[in-house]
């Protein structure tokens, strides 16, 4: 595989240099693209000597072999590592300043950035800013890890270690593209349900789960609809899938129930209010109305997925998800089969919840159940990964 290596101005680059080792022992032709401070750290001809392929940082070496976009072209995988806060700045802003800025505009392939910053740095409004439009663009990002940092001080920004890098870089790559001319629907994020017009009832799903499934199947292949009931700000759709947006319990089964009829996989990972509130009052409540206490009636809104399965058409799966607080894994697996049974969909995927687990939190453990309730698969990691292992539970199940 033809994968180019961005390097860019931190200590951490020396790091780098044990991330190319490891991609050429793989077999894989590297090319790797300093920028000029990357070479204050690491000098050009340990570069060359550990790709075997020729270095360059300047967009006027090699004109007549049109290198400024070749490489870019060429690449099947960009990997940039370290990314200083201010190469993911151009990033962002598009900047094509020297010969890795052009790559990165030319190419079509996955880029994976490992940042590597210190934590302030990391943390700055312009750097969380700019990860955000840099992941809605697709860009993988893998890191930076808690740990001490090279003045001493420590927190998030150290670069990530190279085996999981490149670990993660090929899995992107060398996904399968199992899920081609598949047609899948993902509902995800929580509902809201109005009290009044500037009230809601709501639930502590931040949308990542359902966002990673869809960005998975979309990594696959699949063709992907979102229907998306409220995502945390940061979370953002891969821009392959098409979203519909939609606020309450009604909207959002009024929504699947538009679309799934074309999909042949269905996954529910919304988490969908049980009730709504009987009658939202068309102006704010005020404290004066109700002294004391106020009392809201609350009226069960009807199991989407549930109708989904009974109009079910031949060859379509259906995924339901089950957020459940529980003691042990013996009691998730126990409420986990009777759901399943229960909602008579072909897997379910369970997960623990609490006040500290489960929510805001990038990585998740997932328990997947089919029909007659034996264990299909057990995942934990990445929202990203466990996303990959419900769609694989999902393959396996279209494949008998
Ligand atoms: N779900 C749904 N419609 C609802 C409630 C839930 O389609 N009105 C779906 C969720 O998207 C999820 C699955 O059903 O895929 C399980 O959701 P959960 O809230 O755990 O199930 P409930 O049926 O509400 O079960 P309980 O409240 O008894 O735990």
């Amino acid at each position: 595989m033809f994968v180019v290596v961005g390097v860019t101005g931190g200590i951490a680059a020396y790091k780098t240099v044990g991330l190319v080792r490891l991609l050429v022992k793989a077999g894989h032709d590297v090319h790797v693209v300093p920028t000029d401070d990357a070479l204050r750290f690491v000098g050009l001809p340990t570069w060359e000597a550990l790709s075997r392929n020729p270095v360059t940082t300047s967009v006027h070496d090699d004109v007549a072999k049109v290198r400024h976009v070749a490489l870019g072209q060429a690449a099947d995988l960009v990997i940039v590592a370290p990314a200083t806060a201010n190469t993911l700045a151009a990033m962002t802003a598009g900047l094509a300043s020297d010969l890795l800025g052009t790559t990165l505009l030319a190419t079509t392939a996955p880029v994976v950035v490992a940042p590597a910053m210190h934590t302030e740095m990391w943390r700055h409004p312009a750097t969380v800013h700019n990860m955000d439009v840099l992941r809605t663009r697709g860009v993988h990002v893998v890191g930076p890890e808690d740990g001490v940092l090279t003045g001493g001080d420590s927190g998030p920004g150290r670069m990530s270690e190279p085996e999981d890098i490149v670990a993660a870089a090929l899995a992107l790559v060398e996904r399968p593209r199992d899920l081609e001319g598949v047609s899948i629907v993902v509902s995800a994020g929580g509902t809201r349900e109005p009290i009044d017009p500037v009230r809601y009832l709501g639930n502590r799903s931040s949308g990542r789960q359902g966002v990673a499934i869809a960005r998975a199947a979309a990594d696959r292949g699949a063709r992907v609809t979102l229907v998306a009931a409220h995502l945390d700000a940061d979370v953002r759709p891969d821009p392959r899938v098409e979203v519909l947006t939609v606020a309450t319990a009604d909207e959002l089964g009024r929504t699947m129930d538009a679309v799934a009829p074309d999909a042949d996989v269905i996954v529910m990972a919304a988490a969908v209010a049980d009730y709504s509130v009987a009658a939202a009052s068309e102006h704010k409540l005020r404290k004066q109305d109700s002294p004391g206490a106020l009392t809201l009636e609350l009226r069960e809104n009807r199991d989407i997925v549930a109708g989904l399965v009974a109009d079910r058409r031949p060859g379509q799966t259906i995924v339901a998800f089950a957020a459940e607080t529980v003691a042990d894994d013996a009691e998730l697996l126990e409420r986990a089969r009777a759901k399943a049974a229960r909602k008579g969909v072909d897997l379910l995927a369970a997960n623990a919840v609490g006040w500290t687990r489960g929510f805001e939190s990038a990585a998740n453990a997932l328990t997947i159940v089919d029909a007659a309730g034996a264990v299909v698969a057990s995942a934990s990691g990445t929202k990203d990964e466990t996303a990959h292992a419900l769609l694989d539970a999902v393959v396996s199940l279209r494949s008998f």
